[in-house]
């Protein structure tokens, strides 16, 4: 294995590339592979033994291609998953929901913390406890936002649909008290906009995706597998289960390039 092998992403669609741009802009010289298996997405409303199998489709496809560090830029599939997989690959495994809970606490004064996600990330419980563990007076607030994932899918982040269901699904949250608001689902952060304007200026939200790069980052140093930093420009790859067109095309948006290479796969064979 070289330091120069990629690092391998994966996500239930076009989220995790929420995590993939702050690793584009904290480490430009690795290399990087995605998978989103859109066609498959959402998984927040899943069972959660279809989520493992799922997730674990995904990670031999990426280890097929040699990556050397595998990050599940999914919080669904990581509050699932995780240490399933960790235990298993003899490669690191990083997770977005401890750096996304470190982040948290770091930032709150109120010891309030407000968790947004999936069904099955706010059913697992997997914010509270790690917040908790480290902090046992801080009180968390976890909320189910289902319809969120599919708007972003659909490329409607922008729309005034998205205005109205965000403010209807975020009524629970207003008077809590809280001061921070953690986007518990890497798709979130396209939707940081109206998230904001509903909860207000005061409540600072945390992107748990762009927060796992540092640990990325400390991780890749840790083990010495940080790739040759005279490398520039490594080819990325993207793939998705689903529309190369639709995924090209939010990708393109998001990443703010339009070089984006799109392959489509099929991985449940
Ligand atoms: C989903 O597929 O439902 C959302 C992915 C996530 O939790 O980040």
């Amino acid at each position: 294995m070289s330091n120069n092998n990629p690092i391998g992403f994966i996500d239930s669609g076009v989220g995790g590339l929420t995590v993939v741009k702050e690793a584009l802009k904290q480490l430009p010289h690795e290399q990087v592979l995605y998978l989103g298996d859109t066609a498959r997405c959402p998984y927040g409303p899943r069972p959660v033994e279809q989520i493992k199998a799922y997730t674990w489709e995904m990670t031999r496809f990426l280890l097929n291609k040699n990556i050397k560090m595998l990050v599940i830029a999914c919080n669904t599939a990581t509050a699932v998953v995780l240490d399933e997989i960790r235990n298993e690959l003899d490669i690191p495994v990083v997770g977005v929901i401890g750096p996304g809970s470190h982040a948290a606490l770091k930032c709150t004064e109120k010891n309030i913390i407000g968790v947004i996600g999936t069904e099955t990330t706010v059913n697992q419980k997997a914010y509270s406890q790690m917040i908790q563990h480290k902090s046992v007076e801080t009180e968390v607030i976890e909320l189910a936002c289902p319809k969120f994932v599919p708007l972003v899918e659909s490329q409607q982040a922008n729309s005034s649909i998205a205005k109205k269901v965000v403010a209807e699904t975020l009524r629970p949250l207003l008077k809590t008290g809280m001061d921070t608001l953690v986007l518990g689902c890497t798709h979130y952060p396209l939707l940081k906009k109206p998230i904001q304007n509903i909860v207000g200026s005061a409540v600072t939200l945390i992107d748990s995706g762009a927060e796992t790069i540092s640990e990325v980052s400390f991780v890749l140093d840790y083990f010495d597998i940080t790739a040759d930093k005279e490398r520039n420009h490594p080819s990325h790859e993207f793939y998705t289960t689903g529309s190369e067109e639709l995924f090209k095309s939010i990708s393109e948006e998001w990443l703010t390039t339009d070089q984006i290479p799109v392959t489509h796969v099929v991985i449940d064979n």
